[in-house]
């Protein structure tokens, strides 16, 4: 596979998103980055913004909506989703063992955690308890079911393992917000505003005034999971980082540390890790091939910056009160953090 394949396998999937989900090029993409560089998707908006339907439609482009497939004796299925409530158990992602009377012994149940594609809607509404057993199994990317070890991608089978998380960013009644030691193992947090413009929103209720069922639904297979195997090992193998990008990156990230560059205290708290650095350079890098390029540019790290680094900073706090008062909540602080990045960005 090379990257020129990639690309236009990629813009077909775009396309056909974009076909059924209207004025999310910019966050489709992404979302399509972190596929490919095989990093899991925390997807943040208010509710009624297509966030579900966004990977839902994705599922059905990779022919995996109503998909099964058996692998080393597990079945794996292709699209689950998991609503997180309250009272969801670890075991209702993973699985357990479960008591088979008629040979009296404990059998494995397989969760939903099995499948290609993981839906995870609404996981701040969950205890901690059980967030933390998506968030492990997406680290580790396998689990553990009584004494056994399942692997939950298989690389050599074409089995490829993506999480994709929602969350309600306004703060409700028994929610649990993600603690950002957490949030760390998601590639990207992509934000999902309301429609850019007047007229995309009056042509998504144009797209379905005259039907009872989602758009989406009429999609059909344009790529399967073997394509996005590949394409994940060509893109870590063909796609290079000069020395000059090497260290903008690194100036990017040490200058987010208050601790180095003075400056970056009037916005972060706490700023970039090595491992967020090395989150960028991946994710810049299926950013690059998307754009049919070998050669990772500023330009791929600069359009991947803000959704690898702003659920790793933590804002200034004082400054963050003082946005807040002029404005939403939630809102201020995608604010401070975006003026923060762009402040840095500026610094080099
Ligand atoms: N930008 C959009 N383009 C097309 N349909 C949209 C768009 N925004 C919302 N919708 C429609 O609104 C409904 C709500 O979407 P849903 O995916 O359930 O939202 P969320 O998961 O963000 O709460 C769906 O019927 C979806 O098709
Ligand atoms: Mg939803």
């Amino acid at each position: 596979m090379d990257i020129e394949a990639i690309k236009s396998k990629a813009d077909e999937v775009i396309k056909a998103v974009d076909s059924v989900i209207l004025g999310y090029d910019a966050e489709v993409k992404l979302l399509l980055t972190c596929l490919l560089a095989n990093g899991h998707v925390l997807l943040e908006g208010v509710p009624g913004v297509a966030k579900t339907t966004l990977i839902r439609a994705l599922a059905k482009l990779l022919g995996l909506y109503q998909y099964r497939r058996e692998l080393n004796g597990v079945v794996f299925r292709g699209f689950s989703r998991i609503q997180f409530t309250p009272d969801l158990m670890p075991s209702d992602i993973t699985g357990s063992l479960i008591f088979n009377p008629s040979n009296r012994a404990f059998e494995p149940k397989l969760g939903p955690i099995f499948s290609y594609i993981v839906l995870a809607d609404e996981i701040n509404r969950a205890v901690p308890r059980t967030q933390s057993a998506l968030l492990q199994a997406m680290q580790e990317r396998e689990v553990t079911i009584g004494d056994r070890t399942y692997p939950l991608e298989l690389r050599d089978k074409g089995k490829f393992f993506f999480v994709l998380a929602t969350q309600n960013p306004v703060e409700q009644e028994a929610t649990y917000p993600l603690p950002e030691a957490q949030l760390d193992r998601f590639l990207m947090r992509i934000i999902v505003e309301y429609p850019p413009t007047l007229e995309v929103e009056k042509n998504i209720y144009r797209l379905h005034m005259d039907r009872l069922t989602e758009p989406f639904e009429d999609l059909t297979r344009v790529a399967d999971p073997k394509w996005v195997i590949e394409s994940q090992e060509a893109i870590a193998r063909c796609v290079r980082v000069g020395e000059d990008i090497l260290e903008y990156v690194t100036m990017l990230v040490r200058n987010t540390r208050p601790e180095i560059f003075e400056p970056a205290a009037s916005y972060f708290e706490l700023g970039a890790s090595p491992r967020a650095g090395i989150a960028l350079i991946r994710a810049a890098k299926a950013y690059a091939a998307l754009r049919g390029s070998e050669e990772v540019e500023i330009v791929d790290i600069d359009s991947v910056l803000f959704p690898v680094l702003n659920h790793r900073l933590i804002p200034n706090f004082e400054k963050l009160v003082e946005i807040e008062s002029k404005g939403g909540r939630f809102l201020a602080r995608y604010r401070l953090l975006r003026e923060g990045l762009k402040y840095i960005r500026e610094s080099i």
